[in-house]
């Protein structure tokens, strides 16, 4: 049996679609006027990639999804840990500005787009910049008015975000279509992937929004019992104390080749696409591309800008 083969039958999915390739494509329309999608409707779908515990593997997650999806349509990935990015370093750019220079009130959002590769760009989180990683209200409500002006001109947008359960982090999750929840086998990790469930909840619900939960991706794992023993647990915690239905979309094994791709400011996808990582990771992508065919994305800065709003607008007694 291939190692492809393997690789599938161990995730017990199906065979990935064909898709269409490198087709360009085509510059979409003002959202906000499409007369049957709806005022808060697009076609850019966004996906944030999260963990409660640092380290999970987010950045590698993110490099290499970025790296699957342009191939699907023209993606953008923000580097949402912010003040301590280094989504950059795995496209190997070196970008001018960033989102430092737009909360100094030096450049607009669409100012700081880098381009990565084909068919990818890419928002800059800036480093070495404490004070980022704690933006007011406001600044929130800003980044995500910039990012209605970009959004429409993608397809896929994809989330680095930082790790741990602040209010800025959880809201970077809590405005996207979908968000990957990382863990890995380590207890640590899963202890802290089932407090993010709680503090993700607890948040969308005092926004007043019922919101899918995360989908569970178990990295690192040292083989398949490993990552279904993990994601039973987690799916028990939460149903116990959430009294919710976790989803895990697949697993990745633990993989040398990470970490040598990523010293040479790659992808592992890129750097080493017939790795068992690489592999795992287009199966993944697959299972999540599936998930969000035939929706229309309800625009991320939209909801960021629309719920950092909500939160500094002081509520009638
Ligand atoms: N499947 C894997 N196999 C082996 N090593 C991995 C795997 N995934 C990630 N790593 C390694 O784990 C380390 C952390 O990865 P990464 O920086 O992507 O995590 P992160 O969650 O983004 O961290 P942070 O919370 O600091 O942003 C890196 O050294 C990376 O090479
Ligand atoms: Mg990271």
């Amino acid at each position: 049996m291939g190692r492809w083969d393997h690789t599938r039958q161990l995730l017990r999915i199906g065979r990935p679609a064909e898709t269409g390739g490198d087709a360009p494509v085509e510059p979409f329309d003002d959202w906000s006027r499409g007369p049957d999608r709806g005022p808060r409707s697009m076609r850019c779908r966004s996906i944030c990639i999260a963990s409660g515990k640092g380290g999970t593997g987010k950045s590698s997650i993110t490099a290499s999804l970025a790296d699957l999806f342009r191939h699907k349509g023209r993606a953008l990935l923000l580097d949402a840990d912010l003040g301590c990015a280094n989504a950059h370093i795995f496209h190997d750019v070196h970008p001018d500005h960033s989102f430092a220079d737009v909360i100094a009130g030096d450049r607009e959002v669409h100012e700081i787009v880098t381009a990565c590769a084909p068919d990818l760009d890419l928002l800059p989180g800036g480093s070495g910049v404490g004070r980022l990683a704690g933006l007011q209200e406001y600044e929130l409500e800003m980044i995500g008015r910039g990012l209605t002006r970009v959004e429409p001109l993608y397809a896929y947008l994809l989330v680095d975000s930082a790790a741990g359960l602040s209010r800025q982090t959880v809201a970077f999750a809590a405005a996207c279509d979908q968000t990957l929840l990382v863990t890995t086998p380590d207890v640590t990790a899963m202890t802290d992937a089932y407090a993010f469930l709680k503090v993700f909840t607890r948040q969308c619900e005092a926004l007043g929004e019922r919101r899918a939960l995360p989908l569970l991706v178990v990295n690192r794992a040292a083989n398949a019992d490993e990552a279904s023993q993990v994601g039973a647990r987690l799916q028990e915690v939460t149903r116990k104390f959430l009294d919710r239905r976790l989803e895990v979309l697949g697993w990745l094994p633990e993989d040398r080749a990470v970490f040598r791709s990523t010293q040479q400011r790659q992808s592992v996808v890129a750097g080493e696409p017939d790795s068992p990582v690489a592999q795992a990771l287009e199966l993944v992508a697959t299972k999540l591309e599936e998930r969000l065919q035939g929706e229309d994305g309800a625009g991320m800065g939209a909801r960021l800008e629309a719920m950092s709003t909500r939160e500094r607008t002081p509520r009638r007694a």
